[in-house]
């Protein structure tokens, strides 16, 4: 069999990557069983003392680096973020998109904060079920895409130009740069707040959520969509690789994913950010699920 160049060079760096990764399996577990001596455990424990740290996918980081880090991975994915959705989920990423919309079942008037919107996913889905209701009164409606990367707008905004959701045709969506842990909205200015695959990227849950809270009218509904451990996702960083040509962005997102708090402690912290009537509803037998809440 024939092999070339660049498909050997491809091989070695997956070898490498998968290899590298257990060694750093086995360096935890020596760690923990006490081969590493208590100089280098100390070492690593005052480290990390020093200043307030995060994970980043599996990586401990100091909480100021992490919106940095994940800044860099969508910056690096924007253009191949929506090809690789649908690789990644064999496409399955719309339908869950789909049910986060009926979920929400928006109505004519509706004000849609879209955090972590990216590359617009949700608003478009948002703009077509209105434009699927009758609207009699021409009642208008609001939607809002925030991002704190603006190459994902960047893209977001394109996509709308070419699926006709222009100024022209009587849509006016607002793309803002913001961080989704101090939103530059002001107080109860949406009635809706969503956030979808996003949530699991931001440094502190808990400001998400309040800012969620602080930004929606009283009556309100915050809705999170989310993915959950309950599936192998090791092929993920290989599919990155072959095709969008990147190891690491893919890597980061099975180890967010990982990381990220099962459905019952996040419904705890939806809580305590002051939102009543918290449900959550797995989909696709709990690999991803929807969260919802109210501000009443
Ligand atoms: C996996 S994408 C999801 C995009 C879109 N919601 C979708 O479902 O296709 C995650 C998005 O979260 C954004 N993000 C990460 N940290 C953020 C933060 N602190 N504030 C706002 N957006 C953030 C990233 O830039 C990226 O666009």
């Amino acid at each position: 069999m024939y092999l070339s160049r660049k498909k050997i060079t491809l091989a070695k760096e997956i070898y490498n990557k998968l290899f590298a990764r257990n060694n750093q399996v086995i360096r935890t577990a020596k760690f923990s069983s006490g081969v590493v001596s208590k100089n280098e455990e100390q070492k690593v424990e005052s480290e990390i003392n020093e200043e307030p740290t995060t994970h980043f996918g599996f990586k401990t980081v100091k909480e100021r680096d992490k919106s940095k880090e994940v800044y860099s991975v969508f910056e690096k994915v924007a253009d191949s973020y929506d090809v690789m959705n649908d690789a990644m989920s064999f496409g399955v990423h719309r339908i869950w998109k789909d049910l986060f919309i009926q979920e929400l079942s928006p109505l004519h008037g509706c004000k849609l904060l879209d955090t972590a919107g990216g590359t617009g996913d949700i608003t478009f889905r948002y703009l077509n079920y209105l434009n699927n209701l009758e609207n009699k009164k021409k009642i208008k409606s609001y939607v809002t895409v925030s991002d704190i990367n603006q190459n994902m707008l960047d893209v977001g905004q394109s996509r709308a130009k070419k699926l006709g959701f222009t100024p022209e045709n009587g849509y006016n969506i607002d793309w803002l740069q913001s961080d989704a842990e101090n939103l530059s909205c002001p107080d109860e200015s949406y009635t809706a707040y969503t956030i979808a695959f996003g949530i699991r990227n931001v440094t502190h849950i808990d400001k998400v959520l309040s800012e969620a809270y602080r930004v929606l009218q009283p009556g309100g509904r915050f809705l999170c969509l989310e993915l959950y451990d309950q599936y192998s996702f090791q092929m993920i960083p290989v599919m990155g690789k072959l095709i969008a040509g990147q190891w690491e962005p893919y890597q980061y997102l099975v180890e967010s994913i990982r990381k990220f708090p099962k459905q019952d402690e996040l419904k705890g912290m939806i809580e305590n950010a002051g939102f009543r009537q918290v449900t959550y509803k797995n989909l696709t037998f709990g690999v991803v699920a929807i969260h919802s809440g109210f501000k009443i």
